[in-house]
């Protein structure tokens, strides 16, 4: 996908074709997707060029990253928004309990990234119209970038070469 082919138009009018058009500030349990248009569509599977999203901790490192995850998959990791912060229920590292992790907060060149340390500011994140990942109200910024393992991961405004944009949606059942 390159840079220029993300669809940048996505007016508020188009709000009304969001699956969750009156519930929009109580989606809980959502799935996190990363596709290159920026309008919801009812079934998260006509999203173009849709990717499943899953925590990934290659080195068993303490905090979790994101990456895109092809159909094979066993699970894919739910989500809630509270103050500006995604959290999900994980698994600790090697596997040992299972943990609250809340997203770190985002800053431009840094990945979308979850800890299970305590923070006790809010962060920066929302979910415009009810579906649509944004930073400091911003939807456009999200990027795919080479990462680990060359698994593809989510970074905010990355700026390497490897990068291409991207939107991330909240969605609620899995696009494949
Ligand atoms: C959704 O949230 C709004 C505002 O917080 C609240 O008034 C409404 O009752 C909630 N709706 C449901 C279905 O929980
Ligand atoms: C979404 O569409 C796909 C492909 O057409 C279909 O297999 C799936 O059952 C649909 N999902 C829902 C929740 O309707
Ligand atoms: C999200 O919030 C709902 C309602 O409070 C809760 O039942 C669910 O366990 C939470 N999910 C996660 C992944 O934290
Ligand atoms: C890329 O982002 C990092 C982290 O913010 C920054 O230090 C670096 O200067 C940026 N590089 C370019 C070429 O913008
Ligand atoms: C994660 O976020 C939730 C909701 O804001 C908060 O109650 C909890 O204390 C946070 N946990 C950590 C470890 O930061």
């Amino acid at each position: 996908m390159h840079p220029s082919t993300i669809l940048t138009l996505c007016l508020t009018g188009l709000a009304a074709a969001s699956p969750y058009p009156r519930q929009a500030s109580n989606l809980t349990n959502f799935l996190l997707v990363t596709t290159s248009q920026c309008p919801s569509t009812a079934n998260s599977s006509a999203l173009a060029d849709v990717s499943a999203l899953s925590l990934f901790d290659p080195y068993y490192q303490a905090n979790y990253i994101i990456r895109t995850i092809g159909p094979g998959y066993g699970s894919l990791p739910r989500f809630n928004l509270t103050s500006g912060d995604l959290g999900s229920l994980a698994s600790g590292p090697h596997g040992v309990g299972t943990f609250v992790y809340n997203s770190t907060g985002e800053v431009e060149g840094g990945q979308l990234m979850f800890s299970k340390e305590a923070d006790e500011e809010d962060g920066n994140l929302a979910l415009k119209n009810g579906y649509l990942l944004t930073v400091d109200g911003e939807e456009e910024g999200w990027t795919i970038c080479g990462g680990p393992l060359d698994e593809e991961v989510i970074y905010w405004k990355g700026n390497s070469t490897s990068c291409t944009p991207t939107y991330i949606h909240a969605v609620a059942d899995a696009p494949y």
